[in-house]
């Protein structure tokens, strides 16, 4: 299981959290709903797939997790007095789930692979964040959310792993990755985490 672990193809220019901390406020409203679609992504698995029994249980926990940060980001908008905004289409998740297959089994593979591949990126802006950050409770806070969202990539990967051999899913993680890759390259930044 350990084998889990997975590379994004590109980096984030660090300029990026520099640029997301001029507009803090606007982002930690997109980082919330990040955090509450993040679980409930976790629980429509969960209904979707509920025949993967041997996943169930991780995505429970994962789900939860996702919760606690939901509630925790929530937290540092109440102490702004900032409200909960209106959902908005985040174009690079719906680009990366046009690149599933639509067969069930490709597709259930590629969800978990594209939900590993959404978890490292947002481990790596985190971690930008977190370095960029001069304010030491929210430098700490944003260093646990980079950890977490790390094992949940490695996760994600460990699921696909209980149901397709490593020949069919490292190839596909790979051609994934790049996919991602092309398409935040083609995103202007927002104050968004993508
Ligand atoms: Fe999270
Ligand atoms: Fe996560």
């Amino acid at each position: 299981m350990s084998k889990a672990s997975i590379d994004l193809v590109s980096r984030t220019d660090p300029e990026w959290a520099r640029y997301i901390l001029r507009h803090f406020d606007a982002f930690l409203a997109n980082h919330a709903n990040c955090e509450r679609k993040a679980s409930a992504l976790a629980m429509s698995l969960v209904v979707k797939y509920a025949d993967r029994t041997r996943i169930i249980p991780p995505l429970i926990d994962l789900a939860r997790e996702e919760l606690e940060h939901f509630r925790q980001v929530y937290a540092l908008m109440e102490a702004r007095g900032l409200r909960l905004t209106a959902d908005e289409k985040d174009p690079y998740v719906n680009a990366l789930l046009a690149t599933c297959r639509t067969q069930r089994d490709a597709r259930f593979l590629d969800r978990l692979l594209v939900a590993s591949i959404v978890e490292c990126r947002g481990a790596e802006r985190f971690r930008l964040i977190h370095e960029a950050l001069q304010d030491s409770e929210l430098k700490a806070f944003y260093r646990t959310l980079w950890a977490c969202e790390a094992k949940h990539a490695n996760q994600f990967t460990t699921m696909a792993l209980e149901y397709f051999p490593a020949e069919e899913v490292y190839p596909r993680l790979e051609e994934l990755a790049a996919r991602e890759a092309e398409i935040v390259r083609g995103l202007s930044w927002r104050p968004s985490l993508h």
